[in-house]
């Protein structure tokens, strides 16, 4: 029995929600190209969801039931408000989302139509709470959605508090679109795992969130935004760059397990955050980000993932870099419940093996003689 480490290339599930072939990624068949271009992020959260794209009623359904269950239980606002100031977004979120079950009378209810009426919850929920600690940490009060047929538009509005405009929406909703799902990445192998015990959604989704808060999965977007902000200026690129390739520190938002030829969702990230420095007239961040894809990809062959981009992204939308990672927790919502789903119509517990390092045949010592 040997290891592989990292579980690299290692097939542990049939799953017909998303693939990535030959670096091509679809969702439910289709091209993320095609999806970033065309679809909303509701109308891929039924795609995801049930296989298929919505008609137009389904997707009003969709929308309808999303806004009605988006308001988060009282007490969980509550408890928000007596995080630590300056408490980690990630670590607020999977605290807030955990303690969701305990005001959900269907927590433990298993039957798939309940299941599916808590994966709409989450949906709604994961981004109201987002907004609310945002708020509250600035001292303002959490604001119930608007009810826009938009989890995009009403979360720049629950956390703003004003009327977002067309640019900033359809721009969020793209970054929304293109996270949504990923086939076997490490935070849906957490959920699938979790949930493989048959345990409840909200504890699948409260391991997937803490997995995704890592500096290798989700969390690079947020160091992508750091780094850019530690070089500073345009000048000091080329020798921060190459300090950290000499030193072989990792720069982060490059390299994937999977795609070696680069992202496919990377290049829709990088016109967006072009776009969007045009509009604000701040084309600053992604002018350095292209000079250090030229650096790293020149030097190393490595290609921009979906995190780097999306950092200039969400720092054009004025987004705090620390909520950067929990936009993208928003997003993958979809793509968790999904697989949350699909395991529990299929379920076996997943426990692989470990291969064994340590010492063998020893005895015990009794503490008198150690
Ligand atoms: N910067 C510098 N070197 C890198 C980078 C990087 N970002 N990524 C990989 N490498 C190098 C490694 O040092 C290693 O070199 P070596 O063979 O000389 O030791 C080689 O490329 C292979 O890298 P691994 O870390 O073994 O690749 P792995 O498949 O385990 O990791 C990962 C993939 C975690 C994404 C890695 O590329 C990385 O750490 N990137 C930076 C963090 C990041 O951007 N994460 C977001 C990923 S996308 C997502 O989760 C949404």
């Amino acid at each position: 029995m040997s290891a592989t480490k990292g579980l690299e290339g290692i097939v542990a599930t049939t799953s017909s929600i998303s693939s990535i072939v030959d670096g091509v990624l679809t969702y439910r068949g289709i091209d993320i190209d095609d999806l970033a271009e065309n679809a909303t992020f509701e109308e891929v959260i039924y795609l995801l969801w049930f296989g298929k794209l919505p008609s137009q009623s389904e997707l009003e359904k969709l929308q309808s039931d999303l806004n009605a269950s988006s308001a988060v239980p009282a007490e969980v606002i509550d408890q928000l408000k007596l995080y630590p100031k300056g408490a980690n977004s990630m670590a607020a979120l999977r605290t807030a989302v955990s303690s969701l079950a305990l005001y959900d009378e269907e927590a433990n209810d298993m039957s798939p139509e309940a299941n599916v009426r808590k994966a709409i919850k989450l949906q709604a929920q994961v981004p109201a709470i987002v907004a609310a600690f945002s708020r509250i940490r600035q001292g303002l009060e959490p604001l119930a959605s608007k009810g826009y047929p938009s989890i995009a538009a009403n979360f720049l509005y629950q956390m703003t508090g004003k009327e977002p405009d067309k640019i900033a929406i359809e721009a969020m909703d793209k970054a929304l679109v293109l996270h949504a799902d990923h086939e076997l990445n490490a935070s849906t192998f957490a959920a699938r795992v979790t949930v493989a015990t048959l345990t409840d959604i909200y504890s699948g989704i409260t391991s997937a969130i803490g997995t995704l808060k890592g500096p290798l999965h989700g969390g690079a977007n947020e160091a992508v935004m750091a780094m850019l902000e530690e070089i500073g200026t345009f000048d000091n690129i080329v020798p921060y760059i190459n300090g950290k390739l000499e030193r072989k520190d990792k720069i982060m938002g490059f390299g994937h397990r999977v795609y070696k030829n680069g992202d496919p969702r990377a290049k829709h990230l990088q016109k967006m955050s072009q776009e969007l420095g045009k509009i604000t007239g701040n084309m600053s961040w992604y002018d350095m980000s292209i000079k250090v894809e030229e650096l790293v990809t020149g030097q190393k062959g490595l290609k921009p993932n979906v995190d780097f981009y999306s950092a200039s992204v969400y720092t054009s939308l004025e987004i705090p870099r620390d909520l950067f990672t929990p936009i993208f927790a928003i997003s993958r919502t979809s793509g968790w419940t999904a697989h949350i789903l699909e395991q529990y119509e299929n379920n076996r517990l997943i426990r692989p093996r470990a291969e064994y390092t340590g010492p063998v045949n020893q005895k015990y010592i009794p503490i008198s003689q150690r």
